[in-house]
């Protein structure tokens, strides 16, 4: 039976994997800053020597763009230490580590989806510190796969869930009609993840739901879906910066694997599953 570890097993990412991952055919060990801060490397070296895992799932992460902006040390220390720990830590045992990525790690400038080979350039603090994560990575492990992603949602803190608490509280919210990317379920993302257990597939892959949208089409849809159209008012506007991150899947198709469906089947399928609660 393998065994698989899920750090940051709390977050979006991670209680998606939880869900799904079925515990009779895999022992599970699930960690969250309470358990094995990854920041700690005596800590996960103990941890790792102790349960010897045959897959990472790092799902650890500072992913909130305003607290990476106003603590970059906290971001370095776990996106990008945290990450370097499990990796020397994997790389030891020759277990598989899968870290979990972002578009952030792009300039946000492209006029076409990015794909696995465009050439990176982080301009927030929150790619940055990701970014060096995954240089960690590729420079002290062998066994890995790099998975970015965008825009997900799922259990916890996220767009999604912004939105609908703004309904009673507010009548009019402003949402950006220049900012592009690929809204992705937390769920879709498990999915192409979990492929990657028994698979003996490596390098960095791009996974994100199908097709593309602004953030004002995003929230569009959102109120659509969930019958709230007319409780809110979505004001349309420009930001100073407009970016466009939207990411092509091209190494799964490449390697045959399974991409995620498309943004709106993904968003309805949340929303029908959480019954809008969310
Ligand atoms: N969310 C997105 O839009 C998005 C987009 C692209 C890529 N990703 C990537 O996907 C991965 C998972 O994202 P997510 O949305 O599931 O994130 P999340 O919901 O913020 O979950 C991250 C988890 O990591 C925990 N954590 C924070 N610091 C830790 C530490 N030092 N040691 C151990 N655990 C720690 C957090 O605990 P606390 O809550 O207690 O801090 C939280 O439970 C991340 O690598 C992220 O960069 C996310």
């Amino acid at each position: 039976m393998k065994k698989i570890w899920i750090v940051g097993a709390s977050g979006h990412v991670g209680t998606a994997l939880r869900e799904m991952l079925d515990c009779v055919q895999y022992r599970l060990f699930l960690t969250d800053i309470d358990e094995v801060d990854v920041t700690d490397r005596n800590l996960v070296h103990s941890y790792i020597t102790r349960t010897r895992p045959d897959i990472i799932i790092n799902c650890a992460a500072i992913t909130d763009l305003d607290e990476c902006e106003s603590n970059p040390e906290r971001a370095y220390a776990v996106n990008a230490i945290g990450t370097r720990n499990l990796a020397v830590e994997a790389q030891a045992i020759q277990a598989k580590l899968i870290q979990l990525s972002t578009d952030d790690v792009f300039d946000a400038k492209m006029e076409r989806p990015y794909n696995e080979f465009d050439k990176t350039h982080p301009k927030t603090m929150y790619g940055k510190s990701k970014f060096a994560g995954e240089r960690f990575i590729e420079d002290l492990s062998n066994r890995y796969v790099i998975i970015r992603s965008s825009w997900v949602y799922g259990t916890g803190k996220d767009f999604v869930n912004t939105v609908l608490e703004a309904i009673g509280k507010e009548d009019t919210i402003e949402v950006p009609i220049n900012r592009y990317a690929s809204p992705t379920s937390a769920e879709e993302l498990a999915k192409v993840i979990i492929q990657f257990i028994d698979n003996d597939c490596f390098g960095v892959y791009h996974a994100v739901c199908k097709g593309s949208c602004n953030r004002y089409e995003f929230a569009k849809e959102i109120l659509a879906l969930t019958d709230n159209e007319d409780k809110i008012n979505l004001k349309p506007v420009e930001i100073e910066n407009g970016t466009y991150s939207v990411l092509d899947n091209m190494m799964l198709r490449i390697d045959g694997l399974e991409e995620p469906c498309d943004w709106k089947t993904a968003l309805k399928r949340y929303i029908v599953k959480t019954g809008g609660n969310v």
